[in-house]
């Protein structure tokens, strides 16, 4: 059933009403550019065409929340205290106590919520989502905010009430990108430029691992606290920093694998961005298959599934380049194939993932 559809029955079951406003927000993917909006790279994501869908009628009483995806009727009130696991109830009261504060906004509304897009799977669906409900209680209260202030804001709440210290990669492409577009986004200046992407006989390819992304957090978090010591100790910040300054500083060597991440994976941008100018798809793709080495062996932030579906990748002409995705410890590959090849590398890839880890594939077109 349509997903619009399948929310209004939903609605009027729940709250003997139909929704006055439907919202849609998508995920993202990033081209190349891993672990680096948080030490101000540039970065090149692109929103996926999957997203969450809500729809949404004015309440009196209480906020009330259905999720479809997790069967589950919420209400904010209800939520004292984050439980510190972090569910979709803890991220729905944030932001709702995020807008009441900063905007003294209304909050009483009933939303039924339903994804298409993967919870946890590195597409993003959290920032999606606290994109998803800012947009209704912006909507709701007639709040003069634009895209950057949004995105701005779902940074915050991810930061301070959630904990998770992460970049402004994901909100920023998905509050800033349009569809079939690169979003070149220096995460320094948060200066953005939208890049037509054409890519010829090739087509872009996410492959779900369904590798749960536990503990992510946990190891993202101790990443970007890497890179602030590595600052200290070199007394410079990452705008500056050199390959020499990394090699004959007193970096220990774990910091100085980390660092060189960081520096080549900047490099590896610039080189993308030349490649997609010239319709270079094999330099393209041989920059995808080095950012997952580095991410891998210098970062640290692969799993054996990642590399299982990248290194089984490499052995196919057809498959110009490939890497895991997003904040890494499971969930997507992304892959740069030739599209009459699609079917044929689908399918044999699938089979020999699923002799190895018991699980099946699933793939997302871009
Ligand atoms: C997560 C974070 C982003 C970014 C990526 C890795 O998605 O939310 O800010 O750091 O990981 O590139």
């Amino acid at each position: 059933m349509d997903n619009y559809l399948k929310i209004i029955q939903k609605h009027k079951q729940e709250f003997n009403i139909a929704p006055e406003q439907f919202f849609f927000v998508p995920g993202r993917i990033n081209l190349i550019g891993e672990h680096i909006d948080y030490v101000g790279g540039t970065v090149l994501p692109m929103q996926t065409k999957m997203g969450i869908y809500a729809g949404a009628s004015r309440a009196h009483i209480d906020s009330l929340l259905f999720n479809f995806n997790y069967d589950e009727l919420c209400s904010i009130e209800a939520i004292s205290s984050y439980n510190g696991s972090k569910n979709w109830q803890d991220y729905s009261s944030a932001v709702f106590n995020y807008y009441q504060s900063r905007y003294a906004a209304n909050t009483k509304i009933h939303l039924t919520i339903y994804s298409d897009l993967p919870i946890g799977a590195g597409l993003s669906s959290s920032a999606a989502y606290i994109i998803l409900l800012s947009k209704a209680i912006i909507q709701f209260n007639e709040l003069q905010i634009d895209a950057k202030e949004i995105a701005d804001n779902a940074i915050l709440i991810e930061n301070n009430y959630l904990g998770v210290k992460c970049g402004i990669m994901d909100a920023y492409a998905i509050a800033l990108s349009s569809p079939h577009q690169l979003l070149k986004l220096n995460c320094l200046t948060k200066q953005i430029e939208l890049i037509p992407l054409n890519l010829g006989k090739y087509q872009l390819v996410i492959i779900n691992t369904k590798k749960p992304r536990t503990l992510a957090t946990t190891a993202y978090n101790e990443r970007v606290s890497a890179c602030q010591a590595i600052e200290n100790t070199l007394n410079k910040s990452w705008q500056y920093i050199t390959i020499e300054d990394v090699v004959y500083s007193t970096l220990t060597d774990d910091l100085k694998k980390k660092a060189m991440h960081i520096l080549t994976e900047n490099s590896r941008v610039k080189l993308a961005l030349t490649a997609l100018d010239d319709a270079d798809f094999e330099t393209l793709g041989k920059l995808l298959y080095a950012s997952h080495s580095s991410l891998q062996f210098n970062y640290e932030v692969s799993c054996n599934e990642l590399d299982f579906v990248v290194n089984h990748l490499k052995n196919s002409a057809s498959c110009m380049g490939a890497r895991m995705m997003g904040a890494g410890f499971g969930g997507c590959c992304i892959a740069l194939l030739a599209t009459s090849a699609f079917q044929e590398i689908s399918q044999d890839l699938t089979t020999v993932y699923f002799k190895m880890f018991q699980v099946h594939l699933d793939f997302y077109s871009v």
